[in-house]
This record gives C-alpha cells, structure tokens and sequence, in this order.
C-alpha cells in the first residue's frame, strides 16, 4: 500500500493500535524504512529532532524498549532523559501524576511511559500537552512492539499482508504485545491464531477475532509466522499451571513443530525469552528466527515515532 500524499499524521499521542487507522500504519512503517539506513552508517546521526526533549520515564523493567528508545532519539540528535523507577521520587511517595506534571514542566516535546498498570499512558495522555507514548502499560497495550513486529513480518512477506497466517504461542492472558498485535495485524488482513493452555487464555477469548487452540502440533499446521511469548512468571497467580515442565512439554516452540509450518516459516518473540521454557534455543537461534530482526527495527520503527510526535508542536 502507498500512503497519500495529503496524508497526516494526526495523534498527539500513540496509546494503542486500535487509535491507527492501516494509513497511520503504512505511512509509519514507511517512514521507519526511510530511518533505516541511518542506522548503518558510520556516524549513525542525523539532525532532525535537534532542540527537542525526549524523556523516557521507565516504571517497570526494560531492556529493548528503552534503549532502543533512547538509541532511536539520539540518532535524530534530540536529547534524552531516562528515568526509573530506582532513583526517582515515586519511592518517595510523590504519585505518578506529580512526577508526569513534574516531568512537562521542563517542557519535553515527548515523554516515552512504561508502567505496571493497564491505563497509565492514557490517564497521562489526557493530564499532558506534551506527546505521550505508551512503551507498555500493565496487560494492555504495547503498541511501539507490535509495530515493530509488524515491520519485521512486512520485511520478511514482501510487503504483503494478505492472506498470511500467525500463530501467537503461550502466555496471551498477561500479554499486552499480544493484544497489540492482534489488533494490529487484523487491521492489516492477517489471519491470526492462538494458542495457549485453557488457564492462560484471557476472559472473553470468544470476542477476539482469533482461531483458539489448545493444540501445539494443530495451531502451527501450514502457519507462515509463529509469534512466541514469554512466560510472564512475575505475574503468574498460583494454580495457573501446573508446573513448568508441563508447560514446556506441551507448549515450547522446538523444530518439529516448525516442520508443520510454511516451509520458510518465520519465528518471531518480543524477548526477553525464556529459553527452554516457551522457545528451544534451536528454534531461537535457527535460520527461521526473526528475534534479533526485531531489535533492529525496535530502533527504526522508534525513530518514526519520535519523529511523528516530536515534530507536531
Ligand atoms: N519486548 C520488550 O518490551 O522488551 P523489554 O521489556 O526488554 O523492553
């Protein structure tokens, strides 16, 4: 799909995939094309977002987010500011809104929020003139990772959406990239499936616009992409599972399973991975894998970002 040329860009803030319309998806994944290249070259810098704050206000963990984050605003010389939850003044009892109208008081164009609870990016959102981006909050949304995802599989397809196949794998109830996807992907005309033990298939699976497995060896039949997740074990509640070694049994994605895909099957994973637990180190570190693929265009698909909000005031 071309974008138009009267196209805009119109969202102060990314919260979710289900606020872009497949035009807002293209004209972004475009745009990550074109930042692409900066990323090879030998000074790995560009003027575009010069005079421009960036801050990256981590709550929760992060490795690819946040660096990635940070790497794809300084390639476009804005400056960046991290903070974490370790260090700042929330451990001092100051709430999330005080530190976030802290925050835009030293006037940023962007701040770049994760944090453990579903909705945080949006409370914010309202609060704040400056742009907001939801880097993951809670189980809701992920929306910059599905993004990503989705401009390593246009990579991967040939630009070409429809028609093609995924299976999202493992954990969907505590998964915020897996509702990011699949809203995102279905946007785009792919068919997606999931599968997952019962006890870690979210309430209401009915409503989503998915095949359920409970199935492995089923799910993966003819798929063209398999979607691993992690076994989110920091928010497993007791009785989820019945132990790790049955999980891995039945659902770790191993190169048998693969071998009932497409023949030129792509496996992707959001990381950080689990090794041995949801995904075989074959199968993660196999010709089919797409997982460091990922990280890559983490940094171009960010640097659209930055660049969509940073430059709309
Ligand atoms: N995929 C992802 O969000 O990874 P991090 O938690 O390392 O940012």
């Amino acid at each position: 799909m071309q974008t138009n040329n009267r196209y805009l860009w119109n969202h102060k803030d990314l919260l979710c995939t289900e606020q872009l319309s497949s035009e807002d998806v293209f004209h972004l994944l475009d745009l990550a094309k074109s930042f692409e290249e900066i990323n090879r070259r030998p000074v790995r810098k560009v003027p575009t977002l010069q005079g421009r704050t960036v801050i990256l206000f981590f709550v929760e963990n992060s490795t690819r987010t946040k660096t990635s984050f940070d790497v794809a605003g300084k390639r476009l010389s804005a400056d960046t500011h991290a903070l974490s939850l370790a260090g700042s003044s929330l451990n001092k009892g100051e709430s999330l809104l005080d530190t976030a109208l802290t925050l835009q008081a030293m006037n940023p164009d962007v701040i770049v929020i994760r944090h453990s609870s579903s909705g945080a990016a949006e409370f914010l959102a309202k609060q704040l003139s400056c742009g907001i981006v939801n880097a993951g909050d809670g189980w809701h949304a992920h929306p910059t990772q599905a993004l990503l995802d989705c401009y390593s599989l246009r990579a991967a397809w040939q630009n070409n959406f429809e028609g093609k196949t995924l299976l999202i794998l493992g954990d969907i109830a505590h998964s915020r990239v897996a509702r990011s996807n699949v809203c995102l992907l279905k946007k785009l005309g792919v068919d997606v499936r999931l599968c997952a033990p019962r006890t870690l298939l979210p309430p209401a699976i009915e409503t989503w616009p998915c095949q359920v497995f409970n199935d492995l060896n089923q799910a993966v039949e003819g798929v063209d992409a398999v979607m691993c997740l992690r076994l989110q074990l920091e928010r497993q509640q007791a009785g989820l599972l019945p132990s790790l070694s049955e999980y891995s049994k039945r659902f770790c994605l191993k190169p048998a399973h693969l071998k009932l895909a497409k023949s030129n099957v792509q496996v992707l994973h959001p990381g950080p991975l689990n090794r041995g637990l949801e995904i075989s180190d074959t199968v993660a570190d196999g010709k089919n894998s797409l997982i460091l693929d990922q990280v890559s265009a983490g940094v171009a698909v960010r640097m659209a970002i930055l660049y969509l909000l940073g430059t709309r005031r």
